[in-house]
């Protein structure tokens, strides 16, 4: 798909399908879409009377010209209330209009940027709608004997003409960013028997071997060296050996270096506390904040920020075996902390804790994980929202902040020192779940936090909520949603200006 910053008369555009969008409150038309209703002789306005078509958000009319105007459709779109408008809804519409586009075979056309400018500025619009365009175009369609072939070829989006260049450079980034987004969806999707950690390991080489990232991957007797017992006892009952995978970005002008860890879990059955099969589905999304990394690396392969960035997961599938961890064992994590097993479906703290270790060692400036850590933090927030966590309430609020501006929803947990006495262990420094079931996604935060350098911000984001999706929603369609890729993409394009 390609992107085109163009301005101009909507009726002189050149091309297929020419989409533009209508606020509520606008009960004329604007002199654009006037313009382009009297070169069709009031078909606009007949048809938007006709099919009372009042701006509502979302909602469409399509105007076929029959060879009238230069273009074969015109499209208009409700934005909703002008009052109401954010960001995000920009990339809802530009959603919108691409299924719109698939659906009528149009694989080329024009949407309307400027008219959507009226709090955020034109190339943020821009940004979003490209955005919008392609996350919503997605689809994981790869094992279908039987594919849409059809592909929207070029979109060009409109601005005013003085924010032409900056709108340029702005949809560049949304399409790196949606690309990568979609290229985290594409892993997310892929299950248990595709992807297991010897075969993300193989993905992160090849992401390495294409923009030049340093990469080392650690194997099981490494991962015993490194004295990550922790993570080596979830990954005993599989069969699939687990995989260390260390990925670092070095560009030369760097002041600052983040680590990013993801949680991979390539398919999470609970272990011997094994799930009931309901609670069993999907699992094969528990590696989506290792999915999440490879796509945070590939949008900086990218775009090539002047920050030092390490990605690390500790790849890992938990199943039952005679080999396997069971509850009341316990392990000693990399930093020398006991851990008494409450319940093996707890696995993902553990993977992380020898994680948050060796992260710790490299002594970097900041570490975030990003991990479908708990099903109390999808009770706790909904599906939609991701709960975020840490030792740093400056570094979480520059998190929450870029957030809003991404559209990813996310919102703090708050820890407090009664909390911290639930995860203390009758046998051991500390239990890997909480004696009570009650604030299950903080006890866990709580239970990353002891092995974390606390001289080091560090932010916890549990996604286990919008990570994957039964249903879709906005320009997620269902399955990965590749959740929280532009959120730290953009911060570390943020930290990089610092
Ligand atoms: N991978 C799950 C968490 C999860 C649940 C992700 C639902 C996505 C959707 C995690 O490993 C897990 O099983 N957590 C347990 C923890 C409990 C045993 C303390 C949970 O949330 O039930
Ligand atoms: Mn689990
Ligand atoms: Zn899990």
């Amino acid at each position: 798909m390609e992107f085109k910053i163009t301005s101009g008369h909507l009726k002189n555009a050149r091309t297929k399908a020419v989409t533009t969008f209508l606020f509520k409150e606008q009960k004329k038309f604007p002199p654009e879409i006037q313009g382009l209703d009297n070169e069709l002789d009031g078909a606009i306005s007949q048809l938007k009377k006709e099919l009372k078509f009042d701006g509502s958000e979302g909602k469409l009319l399509v105007v076929p010209t029959f060879g009238k105007g230069k273009t074969d459709f015109v499209i208009l779109i409700g934005a909703g209330s002008k009052k109401n408008f954010h960001l995000d809804k920009a990339r809802r519409l530009g959603a919108i209009a691409a299924k719109k586009a698939k659906e009528l075979k149009i694989d080329r056309f024009l949407i309307d940027g400027e008219t959507l400018a009226v709090k955020d500025s034109q190339p943020e619009i821009a940004q979003a709608l490209t955005e919008g365009i392609i996350l919503g175009s997605y689809k994981f369609d790869k094992y279908l004997s039987k594919k849409d072939e059809f592909k929207i070829k070029e979109v060009q989006i409109r601005v005013a003409r003085r924010y032409r260049a900056e709108a340029e450079e702005s949809s560049r980034t949304g399409k790196i960013l949606a690309e990568a987004q979609n290229f985290t969806r594409d892993l997310v999707n892929e299950p248990g028997n595709v992807i297991n950690p010897q075969k993300l390991a193989e993905i992160a080489e090849e992401l390495a071997k294409q923009y030049g990232f340093e990469v080392k991957i650690y194997d099981e007797e490494e991962i015993e060296k490194m004295g990550m017992n922790a993570y080596l006892a979830v990954a005993r009952g599989s069969g699939n050996p687990p995989r260390f995978i260390h990925l670092t970005y070095r560009p030369k002008k760097a002041k600052k270096e983040i680590a990013l860890i993801g949680k991979g879990l390539t398919f999470d059955s609970g272990g011997l506390n094994i799930k009931p099969g309901d609670y069993m589905r999907w699992m094969k999304a528990d590696k989506s904040g290792a999915c999440a990394v490879l796509g945070i690396f590939k949008a900086i392969g990218e775009l090539k920020p002047d920050v030092a960035v390490h990605g690390i997961i500790a790849a890992a599938e938990n199943m039952p075996d005679g080999k396997a961890y069971r509850p009341d064992d316990i392990i000693k994590a990399k930093n020398g902390t006991t851990i008494e097993i409450g319940n093996t479906d707890a696995e993902g703290r553990l993977t992380l804790a020898d994680a948050l270790c060796y992260a710790s060692e490299l002594k970097p400036d900041a570490i975030i994980d990003m991990a479908t850590l708990t099903g109390a933090c999808v009770v706790a927030l909904g599906e939609y929202t991701a709960g975020v966590m840490g030792n740093n309430q400056k570094f979480i609020n520059e998190v929450l902040e870029v957030s809003e501006k991404t559209g990813e929803w996310m919102w703090q947990l708050p820890f407090n020192d009664m909390l911290r006495e639930h995860i203390k262990a009758p046998h051991a420094d500390v239990y890997n779940i909480g004696t009570t079931r009650y604030g299950g996604a903080i006890t866990a935060g709580l239970f990353l936090e002891k092995f974390v350098d606390k001289k080091i911000p560090w932010v916890h984001i549990d996604i286990a909520g919008p990570a994957h999706n039964t249903r879709g929603w906005y320009y997620h369609p269902k399955g990965g949603t590749g959740f929280p890729v532009r959120t730290i993409t953009t911060l570390l394009m943020k930290k990089a200006e610092e």
